[in-house]
């Protein structure tokens, strides 16, 4: 009886089990995804984001289109901002979007022609005047640097749907003077292969690629794809200078996992290699940077590896002291650390150590391709990883400065100044001439407005230290006791003289230091004002003769 009795309980709660498990399964394959319908009739798709929810993966799924996949911080109660999609390309079709769960954001996503926020869009308290950022979302390395047809092509890496990083896209802007910037749509979605790190741009000048089909000439994008377990890399090519690409059918060009044995094998470099006549690829790969050649862009053979770097490599050729029959390559990654040396078309030969021309808040800095030879400069941009406290956007673009190479009494350096064109922005400017910091003070006093380029030589007499102030915060501390800038070593230029060249730009939220003719550069964070105090010089016990004081108040490029 009881033997009975026990076994039928048993069956019982082998049913209810299964009954359960049956039931969880249901549960959690449909009843948790939430759907939502829209007929899209408008360019962009709003959605409401809670910085507090946890990162859910959201599907749009077009009718006969491509899904689009993504991470995002769906709102369920009060959103902190608004995100957007472009949805233009959906027009006219049903858009099916899918949550894992059901949300009360879910039912605030609005189609509209307007972003959210666009009313305040570039006028937002901790926006940048002067310095390249998105509409919203995150950005970091800019990618592509490619002059084509009188436009300045800036692609980055972009996280759409956040203010921090995840989902990477290639986003688009253009100039046609290095200051003025236009967004356009984003140019490169995340697809099967991963989704799109960093990379560059080429103008396939020749068709070497054949991608050509009408007048314009091709530009072609080198870009890694990267999921967890790899990176691979991916070319992407325009027809219609870089408003649309198309993925080459054959990718990945370069499936380098094995070789390396490593998930570090991303962002590379290429440009046109005119001696040898074929394309280049710096690419980094395990810890350091690897050459690749190919003459189609499409199939690459690896040439040779050159260890001690990391990230977004790049390489150059450029006159020493503008004579152009000396010319060296440099070589750099992502932190600024380079080598001086020479090239071949195939490997890097260096003739120094590792040497650093800036440090700071920048990071993955890259420099044009094809800078028509008439200007003939190396213009760089890189990652200004500057924060924007209750901002939708994040981070920002430095202010574009010409790279050039100087001899030094510690030999060939590479030097970084600001592009010429940021005169362009001078709205009033004042200029004096050998003043004490008290005599400085005093006209300092009658500067008002938010955006600055000032240049400044002065001369060290006495003391220890010597620092410039901003509405209550440190802008620069020289230090002569331990030879350092904010905290970073710089021996200095003129160290018998002890005279110093100081250039700077100040934005709202970024303050990038140019010392010497760029010969060190710092890009800092500019906290908020502590009080309205404007610029003074706090010398303390210090003395210097100030030479030169050329104050230039910027307008806004937006
Ligand atoms: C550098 C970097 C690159 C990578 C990209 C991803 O900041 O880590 O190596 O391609 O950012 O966003």
């Amino acid at each position: 009886m009881t033997l009975v009795a026990h076994s039928e309980i048993h069956i019982t709660m082998k049913k209810i089990n299964i009954i359960f498990i049956f039931l969880f399964i249901v549960s959690s394959s449909f009843a948790q995804d939430a759907k939502r319908e829209i007929f899209i009739n408008k360019k962009y798709l709003n959605l409401p984001v809670e910085s507090s929810q946890e990162r859910q993966k959201m599907i749009l799924s077009p009718k006969g289109s491509d899904t689009r996949e993504f991470i995002i911080r769906l709102s369920k109660g009060v959103p902190d901002y608004w995100v957007f999609t472009d949805v233009s390309s959906f027009i006219g079709k049903n858009l099916l979007i899918t949550f894992p769960e059901y949300v009360k954001g879910l039912d605030d996503i609005y189609q509209s022609d307007e972003i959210a926020g666009a009313d305040s869009l570039y006028k937002e308290l901790n926006r940048p005047q002067f310095h390249f950022t998105t509409r919203c979302g995150w950005i970091n390395d800019p990618n592509g640097l490619v002059y084509y047809d009188g436009e300045y092509h800036l692609f980055y890496q972009l996280n759409p749907y956040e203010i921090n990083w995840e989902n990477m896209h290639w986003g688009h802007a253009v100039s046609k003077d290095l200051v003025h910037w236009e967004e356009l749509p984003v140019a490169l979605y995340p697809d099967d292969l991963g989704t799109m790190f960093s990379g560059s741009a080429v103008l396939d000048v020749n068709n070497t690629s054949g991608f050509k089909t009408g007048e314009e000439t091709t530009i072609v994008a080198a870009y890694t794809a990267m999921v967890p377990e790899k990176q691979v890399q991916c070319i992407a090519y325009s027809n219609d200078k870089g408003k649309t690409f198309t993925k080459f059918d054959g990718n990945p060009v370069i499936d380098s996992k094995e070789k390396w044995n490593s998930v570090n094998t991303r962002d590379p470099k290429v440009f046109w290699h005119e001696k040898s006549g074929k394309w280049v690829m710096v690419l980094f790969e395990k810890v350091g940077i690897s050459i690749y050649n190919s003459d189609d862009l499409k199939k690459w053979d690896y040439q040779s590896h050159i260890n001690g770097f990391w990230e977004c490599p790049e390489l150059f050729e450029l006159p020493v002291d503008k004579n152009e029959s000396v010319k060296k390559w440099v070589l750099y990654s992502a932190s600024g650390t380079y080598m001086i040396g020479n090239f071949d078309g195939k490997k890097f030969t260096t003739e120094t150590d590792k040497l650093c021309y800036f440090r700071g808040k920048m990071f993955a800095a890259q420099t044009y391709n094809k800078i028509p030879e008439s200007d003939g400069r190396r213009i760089q941009i890189g990652w200004g990883r500057i924060n924007h406290p209750g901002m939708s956007f994040n981070q920002m673009m430095t202010f574009p400065t010409e790279l050039s190479l100087r001899s030094t009494r510690e030999g060939i350096r590479l030097f970084s100044e600001p592009v010429r064109e940021i005169e362009k922005l001078y709205k009033a400017s004042y200029q004096w001439n050998n003043l004490s910091p008290a005599e400085a003070n005093e006209n300092l006093k009658n500067i008002k407005g938010k955006l600055f380029h000032i240049k400044m030589t002065f001369e060290h007499l006495e003391g220890d230290k010597i620092k410039f102030i901003y509405n209550g915060n440190e802008i620069f501390n020289y230090n002569i006791s331990q030879n350092t800038l904010n905290g970073e070593f710089y021996g200095g230029m003129n160290i018998e003289k002890l005279t110093f060249d100081f250039e700077l730009l100040i934005d709202k939220t970024s303050v990038e230091i140019f010392v010497d003719n760029g010969r060190f550069t710092i890009i800092d964070e500019l906290p908020a004002s502590k009080d309205n105090s404007g610029f003074t010089f706090d010398s303390g016990k210090s003395q210097i003769h100030i030479s030169k004081l050329e104050i230039n108040e910027l307008q806004s490029i937006w």
